[in-house]
């Protein structure tokens, strides 16, 4: 077991991530956990993760001092590399010039956590205050030319300070950096897998919910229904499963989800056809918060009808992810869009909530779904999200706007599926921008709809790329959308990345 320290750094789960990815179990606490209480836990190793503030600032968060006196290996990131300097009576100070993006680094002797790493690594480095003289007894193992301490460390007091991040992709091998911190420093065994997760979590899920009732949000997507899998591994039939047809679906995706989970998987299977509710309550909405926060009170009001109708019901199961978290807002992260499962919910909302993948990504879900046997089709489902098509149509949502926007993500999904890319593309759709332009069709003049096609490639949606589509998919695409999509006469393709523009346009 390994604690990671968050002093609210935005990669911290990303850290937690790679743990894992090294098969070893970790639990994020927050920075001020008490000594006592990490005595109890009794980890083999810490990792202080970054954080926003300085080291010096007024109300800087500060651990437990006591930790570091406890015998235990300490790995400290950017700030928590900064808050050991501080702590060992070495110096911390605001860099002439900021360290923004990839740099190479100098290694300086030798040391265990860069075995077998080749000099000149690129490292990315996203600080303003830097260790500006290490304390006495830690040698400097890594400098760059502007950054005199880009890793330091004393391997007496069992202490390792790195000023990049070796979380990030952009960090060549940086999980070799993190993984020799955890086999050659903390002697973790590297034993820990998916399965134990699943153990783990049915263990706390049975704990959680007793003799209770338990209702799951289900969408028919891999997070949903892989979280439906699992609850009712912990639970049985104290599950019930609702499916909420708002709607927004994609073409005839509300009769396959049925057919899946009442033919295929065995579980309490409830749908409901919300559809006039949601499009009524949607009319003349226009702002994509406002959208959005409609969609998720309307989402849970459903939920709590129908946890009334079948007698008391006080968990809600949702397949929350960490990326959902993040992206609508927490206490340190900015609110990109609300996630209608989480920044969507109303305040007072009565259900306690379970969430088993809160602090997980997309491809670890797809693991665990594969390791409780939930066959490829589910699995490997693009995502879609919660609100549906009410985001990938721009302005007011109308009937006509949905059947061109369904038929054109059909094609695009076909087509898709034709070349044989659906697996290597994480997202592929058609978005309706709302604006017509002028065309010619038959020697007529047209006015019609811009459909826009969006396809990208990603690890977790936290960042993406635009996916590099073979021309004659493209092409392809964009011939059968005009020519068998009434009312479109011109096809786009959006190349933008995120960031800075986000997957879906809403
Ligand atoms: P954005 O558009 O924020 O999307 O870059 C990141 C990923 O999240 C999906 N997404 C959602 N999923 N509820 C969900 O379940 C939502 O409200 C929601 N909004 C976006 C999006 O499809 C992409 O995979």
């Amino acid at each position: 077991n390994v604690l990671i320290l968050d002093f609210g750094g935005q990669y911290n789960q990303l850290i937690a991530r790679r743990v894992r990815e090294c098969q070893v179990y970790c639990e994020v606490v927050p920075y001020h956990v008490s000594a006592e209480k990490v005595k109890e836990i009794n980890p083999v190793g810490i990792i202080f993760s970054g954080g926003p503030a300085s080291v010096y600032a007024e109300g800087a968060p500060q651990c437990d001092p006591a930790i570091f006196d406890m015998g235990i290996p300490v790995l400290g990131i950017c700030y928590g590399g900064q808050l050991m300097a501080r702590h060992y009576g070495g110096s911390v100070n605001r860099a002439e010039k900021r360290e923004y993006g990839k740099v190479g680094l100098q290694f300086q002797g030798k040391s265990t956590i860069f075995e077998g790493l080749p000099e000149g690594l690129i490292s990315w480095m996203s600080h303003t205050d830097f260790i500006d003289r290490a304390p006495e007894g830690f040698s400097i193992t890594a400098a760059t030319p502007d950054c005199p301490v880009a890793a330091m460390e004393d391997p007496q007091r069992k202490a390792y300070a790195l000023q990049f991040h070796p979380e990030v992709e952009h960090t060549q091998q940086g999980i070799d950096i993190i993984r020799n911190f955890l086999y050659k420093v903390c002697q973790c065994t590297g034993d820990w897998t998916t399965g134990n997760l699943i153990e783990e979590a049915i263990d706390t899920i049975r704990q959680q919910v007793g003799d209770r009732k338990v209702l799951c949000a289900l969408s028919g997507g891999v997070d949903s229904s892989v979280a439906a899998v699992l609850v009712h591994r912990a639970i049985g039939d104290k599950l019930t499963c609702v499916f909420v047809d708002h709607g927004l679906l994609r073409k005839n995706e509300g009769d396959q989800v049925e057919d899946l989970f009442t033919n295929k998987f065995h579980l309490n299977f409830i749908r409901v056809n919300a559809q006039e509710r949601f499009l009524a309550g949607l009319a003349g909405v226009t702002e994509p918060e406002a959208k959005r926060k409609f969609i998720g009170e309307t989402f849970i009001r459903v939920f709590e009808e129908e946890a009334s109708r079948l007698g008391e019901m006080d968990f809600l199961v949702q397949g929350t992810l960490y990326p959902d978290i993040i992206e609508s807002g927490t206490d340190t992260a900015a609110v990109i869009k609300s996630h209608h499962n989480v920044g969507g919910l109303p305040e007072d909302m009565k259900f306690q909530l379970i969430e088993p993948f809160k602090y997980l990504f997309k491809d670890e879900v797809r693991a665990i779904g594969a390791a409780l046997g939930i066959p490829d089709e589910v699995v490997w489902r693009q995502p879609f999200p919660g609100p549906g098509l009410a985001v990938r149509i721009l302005g007011e949502i109308t009937e006509e706007k949905l059947h061109i926007v369904r038929e054109a993500d059909a094609v695009v999904r076909e087509e898709i599926k034709k070349a044989g890319l659906d697996r290597d593309i994480w997202q592929y759709f058609a978005v309706l921008p709302g604006i017509k332009s002028v065309g010619v069709m038959g020697d007529e003049r047209t006015y019609s709809h811009t459909v826009a096609i969006r396809a990208i490639t990603s690890s977790d949606a936290m960042t993406a790329d635009w996916a590099r589509i073979p021309h004659d998919v493209l092409a392809a695409m964009a011939n059968r959308i005009v020519n068998e999509v009434d009312q479109v006469n011109r096809v786009v393709y959006d190349i933008t990345s995120k960031p800075p523009a986000t997957v879906e346009w809403e």
